[in-house]
């Protein structure tokens, strides 16, 4: 049976601008299962990479609760492991391929062994074993990608957590990218929690889709997708119950949209 891992309960999240305080997410109520795949979405400047960073601890929630196995979130859990879009200014250019994959272990202390085993079992994962000497300025885009998400691998998180990951690549990459999440998820039973402007990506790769929405942020709508697995990039999206759930996430993106300011003279 399926049990909640992630839990946020009425969060809720201001920045103070100037001297005032704007609430950007309010009384926010989500949660996420173990080996869940759940994809958030919502128009830009919502709040999504916002709610991120709560999750993650890299901001601190102004009101209400973010638990991981009931603990309160309160800095960065040692179960996650977060994947940026920017994956130029993540990877340490610097260092190798290898040596970036291996950095978050030193943090583990695990033996010389286990690390090497973890590295190369994450690197064969996103089909760079023959990389591993070369340097992230060396490779395409794609593969610097996939060298971020292979160092989230090796960490072994209980929860990956992901902003737009996949948003500047070409969209073949993308196609590969979003099917080695699905295979990751099933080989290492994983929890996935991602941002995407991509409404397709959304479904095809989760479970739910989140849809936040409004100023400050709310959960518009949790949408369940019963997409058949194994997915599959052509059959798939070519499925009506796909065009469906794009419509309705459209809409619902549409309706939750922050009013553009007032002009000012
Ligand atoms: N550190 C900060 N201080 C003050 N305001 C901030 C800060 N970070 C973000 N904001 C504001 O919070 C709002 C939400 O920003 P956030 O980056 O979370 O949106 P988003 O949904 O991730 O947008 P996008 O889809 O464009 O990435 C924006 O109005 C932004 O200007
Ligand atoms: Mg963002």
């Amino acid at each position: 049976m399926s049990h909640p891992q992630l839990v946020v309960e009425q969060l809720s999240k201001s920045y103070s601008v100037a001297g005032s305080n704007v609430q950007i997410i309010a009384d926010l109520t989500f949660s996420v299962d173990a080996g869940e795949i759940v994809a958030i979405v919502g128009p830009s400047g919502i709040g999504k990479t916002t709610l991120l960073k709560c999750l993650t601890g890299l901001q601190s929630i102004t009101s209400g609760t973010a638990e991981i196995h009931g603990k309160p979130i309160e800095g960065p859990p040692e179960e996650m492991a977060l994947v940026f879009q920017e994956y130029t200014r993540s990877l340490m250019p610097w260092l190798t391929v290898e040596k970036n994959v291996r950095l978050p272990l030193h943090h583990l202390r695990l033996p010389a062994i286990e690390a090497d085993t973890r590295v190369r079992t994450a690197l064969a994962s996103v089909g760079l074993s023959q990389a591993a000497d070369r340097f992230p300025w060396q490779l395409s885009g794609g593969m610097q990608q996939r060298v971020a998400i292979a160092r989230a691998l090796a960490y072994r998180p209980e929860v990956l957590v992901m902003d737009e990951p996949f948003a500047s690549v070409d969209a073949q990459t993308r196609f590969e990218l979003e099917d080695l999440c699905l295979k990751i998820r099933d080989e290492f039973g994983m929890t996935i929690v991602l941002v995407t402007h991509d409404i397709d990506e959304a479904v095809y790769l989760s479970d739910r889709v989140v849809v936040l929405g409004h100023r400050p942020a709310v959960v518009t709508r949790s949408i369940d997708v019963t997409l058949p697995t194994p997915r599959d990039q052509i059959t798939t999206r070519a499925l009506p119950e796909f065009t469906e759930l794009r419509t309705e996430i459209f809409e619902l993106i549409r309706a939750g949209a922050i009013p553009a300011a007032p002009a000012t003279a």
